[in-house]
């Protein structure tokens, strides 16, 4: 049986986690004939983290480095898996790792959904995969599903959260908590961004959306050209006059295709109670598919947080171990409408 050997970029919330996730599936791994092991870990202030207390699960024989080349190009790495975010300096470390013959698993939606095209050309043409399951709605499995399970039907519009701190924020609200507190509680859980107004002010679920997009619709759209409007002005008061139309308050996401436009936008919503979105709770969150054969699909669970993002990341690990999947999906280039109906829920 054959190894695969993981040099992992980032050990914070989702790397400490995917170390402990992996370790508990050593030996089923091993059962199955597909072997994974850490060889490399790259993060700042090395010292520092490996007295985390999730270093255990690392094992001795691995590396721990400052020096990102010592990962990128490693003779002793299959799969490159970045866990830390960002374009910038991602972008080019990653397509190193892909020049270098290594395979990517990546839970970086602003990549993805910046410079996805780029990269899947650049993983094509090296013959690697290149896999993002855990950049879209942590542990479940929206873009897997989508791309394999719902490859037969068309899907003409995908709506839902996709951004669990905001999740988090309003129907803690909806219970009389206040925005601030809830805040600085999902930020002390490990669910919010490094910079929070990315979760609030609606570019990561942008990033998500059109991640989703180039997937559900095969559009390739632009995350700049999505209107975002932020939750940081919802109030107590909208709850309650929400409540008096039978509704509730979400940070909801919506792209549907208009012929050659995409209509898509981010921001607060009216949500009516009896839609399954209304019934989202904490880090829950949920994408409803409409397909123009299957009709609806709601994915639900987990989508943020350390243990449900690492299921994410390891599925797609053991992906590659197996060598089977690839997400990649013809798309056309197209442009974006801000007019999407509002309120926009299920029917
Ligand atoms: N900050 C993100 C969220 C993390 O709250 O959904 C998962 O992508």
């Amino acid at each position: 049986s054959k190894t695969l050997r993981v040099g992992l970029l980032g050990f914070g919330t989702v790397g400490s986690s995917f170390a402990e996730v992996l370790d508990a599936h050593r030996e089923r791994l091993e059962d199955a004939g597909s072997a994974v092991v850490i060889t490399r870990v790259f993060n700042r202030g090395v010292e520092r983290k490996k007295a985390h207390p999730k270093a255990s699960f690392v094992p001795a024989s691995a590396q721990w480095t400052e020096n990102v080349d010592e990962v990128l190009t490693a003779d002793d790495v299959d799969v490159v898996v970045e866990l830390m975010g960002g374009l910038d300096p991602i972008e080019g470390w990653l397509r190193t790792a892909l020049e270098a013959g290594k395979h990517v698993v990546s839970a970086n939606k602003q990549l993805i959904a910046y410079r996805g095209a780029a990269m899947f050309e650049l993983a094509a043409k090296q013959g690697v995969q290149l896999l993002y399951n855990a950049a879209v709605a942590g542990g479940v499995p929206v873009i897997p599903g989508m791309a394999q399970g719902l490859s037969g039907d068309i899907i003409h519009r995908i709506s839902g959260i996709v951004n669990g701190t905001c999740n988090f924020i309003l129907s803690s609200m909806e219970s009389g908590a206040e925005y601030a507190t809830v805040l600085k509680e999902a930020q002390r859980l490990g669910y919010a961004e490094a910079n929070p107004s990315a979760d609030v002010d609606g570019f990561d679920a942008r990033a998500k959306l059109c991640v989703l997009a180039r997937i559900a619709l095969r559009a390739e759209i632009n995350p700049d050209d999505v209107p975002a409007q932020t939750i940081a002005r919802v109030d107590a008061i909208d709850f309650a006059y929400a409540k008096e139309l039978g509704c509730t308050v979400r940070q909801v996401a919506r792209a549907e295709l208009d012929g050659d436009t995409v209509r898509a936008a981010v921001g607060p919503a009216l949500v009516p109670k009896s839609s399954p979105i209304a019934w989202s709770h904490g880090t829950q969150n949920m994408v409803v598919t409409s397909g123009r054969f299957g009709g609806d699909v709601v994915f639900s669970g987990h989508g943020a947080g350390g243990h449900p993002t690492a299921v994410a990341v390891l599925s797609d690990v053991i992906a590659v171990a197996k060598g089977s999947s690839k997400v990649r999906m013809p798309a056309r280039k197209l442009k974006v409408s801000g007019d999407v109906t509002a309120p926009f829920y299920l029917r």
